[in-house]
């Protein structure tokens, strides 16, 4: 019996000390497992006279429930202990300044093409982007430029095979609407990458994006296009834009015009952006060739309609001041940062 007293007292003292559920753990194991004193006690019975084992065996399970309750109660005053210090610990200044996410920005040309794209849908205009890869036919013979034709020079192409090239123009595009619409109306832009054989450098890209507008119809005039792109370029560059027409050769319209926009950086007084001359060319453009017409499907005697060919890289470089193409292909993003106050 004494023994059983002094087991209780000294475990009483251990288990006050006790600081931590892996130290509760070791006390568990050393009282309480099979080699520990509270069994030890237990194996001493057999030695004991008859009439005293049940009075014995009676406060051994005693010591031993009352031991593992106290440990129990241990336990959960541990555990919330330790849940406080870890919440202590892992508490939020929230005085701290925070972290900037770093955001991206959508890149100038998709600017350029979206704010293309919604001024001609604002006009009725339905968008049609195409293949990359086109049959020579549409990207040349269609487009009034057959094989022996000198024009073909002025776009060196990357062909895949005898017929097939990637397309050098959007007109490429155009070329198939029109077939595919003839003798209807059509009132499309074609927005896309083209590729031509031309070595990198400030002002050229092998690769590059145009948006191409093409309107056929009853009555379609070049008054149609010049209003069109009048409002085009005022959109883009200011109000107080005025344009110009220039003659000018494309063999799939006639009469050809090469268009310029009044110089918005000195306001058409001359400056080293317009070289001097108060304009700055934007695009080439004019009346649908008859022969174009006709090859699609359709009769030059009862429809007439107007083309034009925008360059996204240079309306970009023309509206954002930048001075070289290279610029929108390195994925630079202090460049591409600039643009965020025009999203
Ligand atoms: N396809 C011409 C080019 O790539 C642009 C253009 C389109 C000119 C439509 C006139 C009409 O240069």
């Amino acid at each position: 019996m004494n023994e059983i007293e002094q087991l209780r007292q000294e475990f009483n003292e251990k288990i006050s000390s006790c600081q931590s559920l892996s130290e509760l753990n070791d006390l568990r194991v050393s009282y309480l497992g099979k080699k520990g004193p509270v069994q030890g006690l237990m194996k001493l019975m057999k030695d004991l006279p008859k009439e005293e084992k049940p009075v014995f065996g009676q406060k051994v399970n005693c010591l031993k429930s009352e031991l593992s309750d106290l440990i129990d109660a241990k336990k959960v005053e541990l555990e919330e202990k330790e849940m406080l210090s870890k919440i202590e610990s892992e508490k939020i200044d929230i005085t701290l300044p925070g972290r900037k996410p770093n955001i991206g920005t959508i890149h100038p040309l998709n600017l350029m093409w979206e704010e293309l794209e919604d001024l001609f849908i604002g006009l009725g205009y339905q968008v049609i982007e195409g293949n990359d890869i086109v049959d020579d036919l549409y990207c040349f013979e269609r487009a009034n430029i057959p094989k022996d034709h000198p024009a073909r020079d002025m776009q060196d192409s990357l062909y895949i095979d005898e017929n097939n090239l990637l397309r050098t123009h959007t007109t490429a595009i155009q070329m198939v609407v029109l077939e595919q619409s003839a003798p209807n109306p059509v009132k499309v832009i074609c927005p896309g990458k083209v590729y031509r054989r031309d070595d990198d450098d400030a002002t050229h890209s092998h690769q590059f994006m145009q948006m191409e507008g093409l309107v056929v119809g009853e009555n379609i005039s070049l008054s149609d296009l010049k209003g069109t792109l009048l409002f085009m370029a005022r959109k883009i560059f200011g109000q107080d834009k005025q344009i110009r027409f220039r003659p000018s050769y494309f063999p799939f319209t006639e009469p050809s015009v090469e268009v310029d926009v009044s110089c918005h950086v000195c306001g058409g007084k001359g400056c080293p952006t317009c070289k001097g001359t108060g304009w700055i060319e934007i695009l080439g453009a004019g009346e649908v060739n008859p022969n174009v017409l006709k090859m699609a499907g359709y009769d030059p005697e009862k429809v007439s309609g107007f083309a034009f060919g925008v360059g996204i890289e240079r309306m970009a470089m023309l509206k954002y001041g930048i001075d070289d193409i290279r610029h929108f292909y390195t994925n630079d993003k202090r460049f591409a940062d600039e643009f965020k106050r025009f999203e």
